[in-house]
């Protein structure tokens, strides 16, 4: 017979009238390799049909089933009960818009973000389908994969201090997504354009350099490798913008 295991489950429907929060307690044995992602289900078929939480892929991939489990913001599918204590609370992820119980809005942040940094390459080169691709050494497209990586789970925000407070906050996801076309050879905006978009509070000089992101990240992304190429990117620019105006007066 496998451990009793007791989750503590976050409860609110906010699409229903008169709804209070609240945290239900479900019972549930233990099975070999049994995930929290598995265990939702089985207390969603058994126990509480109304219970409300996100996944799509149920192999790390998608980033749906991002919530706090036991105080630490990780991925449903990829949490082994046999790695938690036998009461095991979920909650979920702060800083995004709560749906309701365990299923919060990711989509609207990532897409404002992706909008704001403009989430693309921005070259003046025209297309022409009969040229060969463009060359680019290893070393560089290992760093862009890497940042690829990212699947917008949104744990590092759920994570980072900043992030309660700063609502604009780009965040660990925000800086990595914008470190990948600082990156990229491809992309032809001129330091200028960098500096205006992460030399912010809300860019990379909001991070306190807590590093929770990196603690949490379930994919494991370089992210301190990220935010320092990009501090010490923003830091010579605006170096180099001091001394162009003291050379200027
Ligand atoms: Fe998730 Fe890591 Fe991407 Fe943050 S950086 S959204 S924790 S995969
Ligand atoms: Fe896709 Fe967990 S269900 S990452």
């Amino acid at each position: 017979m496998g451990r009793a295991l007791t989750f503590e489950i976050f409860r609110y429907n906010s699409t229903a009238e008169n709804d209070k929060p609240r945290i239900d307690i479900f019972q549930l044995e233990e099975t070999p390799r049994l995930n929290v992602f598995t265990a939702l289900n089985l207390i969603r078929e058994q126990q509480a049909p109304d219970l409300m939480f996100d996944f799509v892929c149920r192999a790390g991939i998608c980033g749906s089933c991002g919530m706090m489990i036991n105080g630490r913001p990780t991925l449903a599918c990829r949490t082994l009960t046999s790695d938690l204590p036998n009461t095991i609370t979920l909650y979920p992820l702060p800083f995004f818009k709560l749906l309701g119980d365990l299923s919060v809005d990711t989509g609207v942040w990532f897409r404002e973000v992706a909008e704001r940094v403009e989430s693309w390459i921005h070259t003046q080169t025209e297309f022409d389908p009969q040229t060969e691709e463009e060359r680019m050494d290893n070393a560089t497209a290992n760093k862009i994969y890497e940042a690829e990586r990212c699947i917008e789970c949104g744990c590092c925000l759920a994570g980072c201090a900043t992030a309660q407070v700063v609502p604009d906050f780009l965040g660990a996801a925000g800086l990595n997504r914008i470190g990948r076309f600082v990156i990229d050879p491809r992309d032809q905006r001129d330091e200028e354009d960098w500096f205006k978009l992460i030399s912010t509070d809300s860019g990379i000089f909001g991070c306190i350099g807590m590093m929770a992101c990196d603690d949490v990240c379930p994919k494991d992304l370089p992210l301190l490798e990220v935010f320092a190429y990009i501090r010490r990117k923003m830091a010579a620019i605006g170096f180099s913008k001091k001394k162009e105006k003291a050379a200027a007066v």
